[in-house]
């Protein structure tokens, strides 16, 4: 790893992958290659933003030519590939930005990549590696009891965000089987942490809760999702690319699945504490049990055997320290929050999903 492309590095979990990267590795250089879509912000990357191992590139996946430029004039030998439209509610109301990002764009990255490793033989294949960062929900939803999602779980995705995300793992796998891409994949459950755009249900609780605004719970609020630190998920990525065998797939998850009603009177009961004579409190008054997200997959659950006995990995964080943390962060950077809830573009998306809801 001497020369890394991390495409999406201004989003929530690229951004903290970067930190993490740099923090564990010191002698590399490390090229941030993002359009800054809504999802992206560079205010996350400020702290390093001169590091001398640093730069950032704005751009866009689906731009051949300047992937073929960046991977050059870099002499890029290692991809981490966050780069995606992430938000299943945002797939639901738009599909089409998925499947040209997600789709289009992980395609001509791959192709960008074939015709400057193997097609131009830039690099020894040994010494080169394309991990995609992939997500649980190409599995589907579990009923209750069946056991959780391994490597070999046939896919089932639900929403077109997850249908976007399994097609670009398959055409991952195929640029291994055929051309002989050196590559790794990661299929992760829902993390959170710092610089979660507030979109998602954690910042957006957090959020929420803190102006007095209705915490919305979609449906009965019993559906389960799998919870992981984000910096838990930035050190599997990076044993993966340390350690993790070529053409192979690896479940990553937090070993926490609570209900969403509970997380979300978790984060009301942290802030009655850390936040305590809050005009709001308690602040369980402001949940709202809205409208269901059409198609909501039911319960999540990975199976993390592979990661844990091939390469000694196992979440660090609790979701009680995690998530009281999380909550703590997000107290502590308002600026940070109050630019990225100043966008237009933001309030707009809260009118499309919860108006009418
Ligand atoms: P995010 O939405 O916070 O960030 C996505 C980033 O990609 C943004 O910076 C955006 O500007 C950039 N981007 C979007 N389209 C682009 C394009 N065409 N070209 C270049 N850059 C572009 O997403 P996230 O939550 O950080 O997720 C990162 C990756 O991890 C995604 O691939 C997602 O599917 C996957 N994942 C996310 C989670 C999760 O819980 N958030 C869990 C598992 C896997
Ligand atoms: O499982 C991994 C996935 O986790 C990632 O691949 C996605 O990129 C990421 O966005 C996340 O998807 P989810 O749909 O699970 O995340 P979200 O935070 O949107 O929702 C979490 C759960 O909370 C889900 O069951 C829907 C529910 N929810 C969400 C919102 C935004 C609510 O009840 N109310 C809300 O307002």
């Amino acid at each position: 790893m001497k020369n890394v492309l991390v495409t999406g590095g201004a989003g929530f979990i690229g951004s903290n992958f970067i930190h993490y990267f740099l923090r564990t590795e010191t002698d590399v250089r490390l090229i941030n290659l993002d359009s800054l879509t809504y999802a992206g912000n560079l205010d996350s990357l400020q702290d390093i933003a001169n590091d001398p191992r640093y730069r950032f590139v704005q751009g866009n996946i689906c731009d051949s030519e300047q992937i073929d430029a960046v991977l050059r004039e870099y002499q890029i030998d290692t991809i981490v590939h966050f780069a995606a439209e992430s938000h299943v509610d945002r797939s639901i109301l738009g599909p089409r930005q998925f499947i040209e990002t997600n789709v289009m764009g992980t395609f001509t990255l791959l192709d960008a990549t074939r015709n400057y490793w193997i097609r131009d033989k830039a690099h020894a294949l040994d010494d080169v590696r394309f991990h995609h960062v992939s997500t649980d929900e190409v599995f589907g939803s579990l009923a209750p009891g069946e056991p959780a999602w391994t490597e070999e779980t046939p896919y089932a995705p639900n929403s077109p965000y997850a249908a976007s995300k399994a097609s670009s793992d398959h055409l991952v796998r195929s640029y291994g089987h055929t051309y002989g891409l050196p590559y790794t994949i990661t299929n992760c459950s829902n993390n959170y942490g710092p610089y979660q755009f507030p979109e998602k249900l954690i910042p957006l609780t957090i959020l929420n809760a803190l102006e007095g605004k209705p915490l919305p719970v979609y449906g009965d609020g019993q559906q389960i999702r799998d919870w992981l630190h984000v910096e838990d998920h930035c050190e599997a990525i990076y044993l993966v690319l340390a350690k993790g065998k070529t053409g192979s797939t690896y479940n990553i998850g937090g070993e926490n699945q609570p209900a969403n009603l509970t997380i979300v009177e978790t984060i009301c009961d942290i802030l009655d504490e850390v936040n305590a004579g809050a005009e709001f409190t308690p602040h369980r008054n402001l949940i709202q049990f809205v409208k269901d997200r059409p198609g909501h997959d039911r319960r999540y659950d990975m199976d993390t055997h592979k990661i844990s006995t091939e390469l000694g990995w196992r979440p660090r964080h609790t979701l009680t320290e995690g998530l009281l943390d999380t909550v703590q962060w997000y107290l502590a950077h308002p600026e940070w929050v109050s630019v990225v809830r100043q966008r237009q573009e933001y309030k707009g998306w809260l009118d499309a999903n919860y108006k009418s809801r």
